[in-house]
Formats: structure tokens, C-alpha cells, sequence
């Protein structure tokens, strides 16, 4: 008999259908340089087009990181091995398709997997799928945005344990954010050994940069304006994407990529009780995306508190792999 996964929703509860989901957007939007958070991106129609993202010729962190882990998998179990973590459970941060850890399984062998992602409906369809293919893996998945603070569920506090944040997710956090959400994933000890698994993205040429940020099939436009349709559902506003096209340019001086819907016409946006106009050309800022350099990234995880780091990277040193533990 197959296991079948079970399904906690943990707290910060997702925002996303609650009160406090209304103030943080009406707050963002009537900022005068206006923002929305990019959680808000993760609606069902959101991570579907995430997951397009991941196959697009032009997005190069997705295949530059499974071909190191391709590359080194071995090397990275062992790691993990030496650092005297047996890696009962693998905590995958984000883990939308599940696509990634299904391809770590046969090396980490975890006996227990905690997909946690703030897309539920998703993240639920592709955990019934990864029990059809690992019939004994238990599977706990936790629907939990843990971008404000990262609390995980007493089913997983008894192993050892692997945190797995790829994608290079934590450059969407600012480097003094990233380094406290690092600091965190250290101080998860309980008792138990963990450890970092960590993909991100390096610096390089802002030609290939741009690209992988404003593809030429337009599906990253159609992700960062899908933002606007979930808001219209949590705020019952009245955004036009016609109104609204994607920018998204490289900030050398920040190290980030920074993503932005501009007003193409003069345009007002209404939700109850509010307004916000918008003159042609004004900006919603939606994303940013750091680029670390391997040593950046090195002294970031030893601040954080992890003492021992490992890398690991491609042929064009594009994209860094790391193994952080205490
Ligand atoms: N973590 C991904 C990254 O920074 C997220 C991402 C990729 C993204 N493409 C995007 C976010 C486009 C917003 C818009 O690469």
C-alpha cells in the first residue's frame, strides 16, 4: 500500500485569504514608489507559469542547476555524509513542482520529505504525484509562507534534518533579509543535526541576465502581470492589464535584477474605500533578483552561522550549489 501525503497548513498561516493580505497590498500600492510582495505571485495560474518559466531556452538557472547537481551528485552526498547528518528528512523551501528533490531522492534516500510552498492547490498535486513514484516516503506537506519566519510542524522535529532552497530563491530576499532567513535555517537545530542545500544565481554578463528576466515568449510578462489578476481577486480591485507591461532591468550598482510593472497610459486603480492613479510610465516594483558572487555567498552562510561551506558550480560558473552546515 502506497503511503499517501499528509497536509498541514502552519503557521504564519498564508496571508493570501486574510485581512492581514488586504492591508499588506493596500499598503504596498498606496506607498507613492508603489510595491506588492512577491509572494503574490503563487496563485495556481502563477506557479503553472513559474513552472513555464523553468523550461524557457532563456531561463538558464533552472537547467544550470540541475546540471550540477547532475555533475556532483555524489560529491554532494557525500557531504552531506561527512557532516554527520543522515538525512532522514529533506525540507524542500518552495517546492512548487517538486521537480528538484525527485531528482535528489536516489542520492539524499530521505525517509521523510516536507514539500512546503504558499501555493497549496499546486503544491498538493505534485506531492500525489512524487508518492505515485516514492511509495515509501513519507510525505508531509506544509502550506506555509515562510517568508516572514519559518516554523515548522512537530511531525518533522524528531531527524536529522536537509533544508533544500534552490532556485535561487533566497536572492529574492535583500542580502540583511536573506542573511536572517539564513540565521534561522542555522538555529533550526532542536537537538538535531542540519544542514544547507542552497542553489544561487552568480553574477555575469546583463545581457543573459535581462533575457532570462524579459524572455522572448513573453511567458515571464504574462507571470509578472498575473500578479495584478490574483490582487484583483484578494483586493476586488480593478487593475487592467492592458494598462500594464513588465519591465525588467539589471541594477549593476545592487547586484539585483529588479522586476516592475509600468502604467502605459495614465491610469486610477480602485478597491474598496481606496484609489491609487498612476501616471504613464510609473512603476509597480513586484521582484528583485540578487546575483551573488561564490565568495559573496560564502561569507553571507559563515555570517549566518554555518562554519563549514562547500561549493559547487558549472562549467561558466553561472550558477553556485551550496552545502552550509554548523
Ligand atoms: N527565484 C526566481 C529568480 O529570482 C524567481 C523568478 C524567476 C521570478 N523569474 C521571475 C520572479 C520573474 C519574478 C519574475 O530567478
Amino acid at each position: 500500500m502506497p503511503l499517501t501525503p499528509q497536509f498541514l497548513t502552519q503557521s504564519p498561516a498564508l496571508s493570501a485569504s486574510s485581512a492581514v493580505a488586504v492591508d499588506e497590498l493596500a499598503q504596498g500600492l498606496l506607498m507613492p514608489a508603489a510595491n506588492i510582495a512577491p509572494k503574490y505571485f503563487y496563485n495556481l495560474l502563477g506557479s503553472k507559469l513559474f513552472e513555464a518559466i523553468t523550461l524557457l531556452d532563456d531561463y538558464y538557472p533552472t537547467r544550470t542547476e540541475a546540471s550540477i547537481f547532475e555533475a556532483h551528485n555524489a560529491h554532494i552526498a557525500r557531504a552531506v555524509a561527512d557532516s554527520g547528518i543522515k538525512t532522514a528528512c529533506l525540507i524542500d523551501l518552495g517546492a512548487g513542482n517538486c521537480a528538484k528533490a525527485a531528482a535528489l531522492m536516489p542520492f539524499l534516500s530521505p525517509r521523510q520529505y516536507v514539500p512546503v510552498d504558499i501555493s497549496v492547490d499546486f503544491l498538493r498535486e505534485a506531492a500525489d504525484k512524487l508518492q505515485a513514484r516514492f511509495t515509501a516516503l513519507d510525505i508531509v506537506g506544509v502550506a506555509m509562507d515562510f517568508s516572514s519566519a519559518l516554523t515548522l510542524p512537530d511531525a518533522v522535529q524528531s531527524h536529522d534534518r536537509v533544508f533544500f532552497y534552490p532556485g535561487s530563491s533566497l536572492g529574492n530576499f535583500s542580502p540583511p533579509d536573506a542573511r536572517r532567513f539564513l540565521q534561522q535555517i542555522a538555529d533550526t537545530q532542536q537537538g538535531k543535526a542540519s544542514g544547507l542545500l542552497l542553489g544561487i544565481d552568480l553574477v555575469k554578463d546583463a545581457a543573459v541576465l535581462q533575457a532570462a528576466y524579459d524572455d522572448a515568449a513573453g511567458v515571464t510578462a504574462a507571470f509578472n502581470k498575473n500578479v495584478l489578476l490574483h490582487v484583483n481577486a484578494l483586493l476586488d480591485s480593478d487593475f487592467d492589464l492592458r494598462q500594464w507591461r513588465h519591465v525588467a532591468l539589471f541594477n549593476l550598482q545592487d547586484s539585483r535584477i529588479e522586476m516592475h510593472l509600468e502604467a502605459i497610459t495614465n491610469t486610477t486603480v480602485r478597491w474598496v474605500g481606496h484609489e491609487r492613479s498612476f501616471a504613464a510610465g510609473e512603476r509597480i516594483h513586484t521582484e528583485n533578483s540578487y546575483k551573488y558572487t561564490l565568495d559573496g555567498m560564502s561569507t553571507l552562510l559563515k555570517q549566518a552561522g554555518f562554519s563549514h561551506v562547500q561549493h559547487w558550480t558549472d562549467a561558466q560558473g553561472w550558477f553556485g550549489v551550496f552545502w552550509a552546515s554548523k
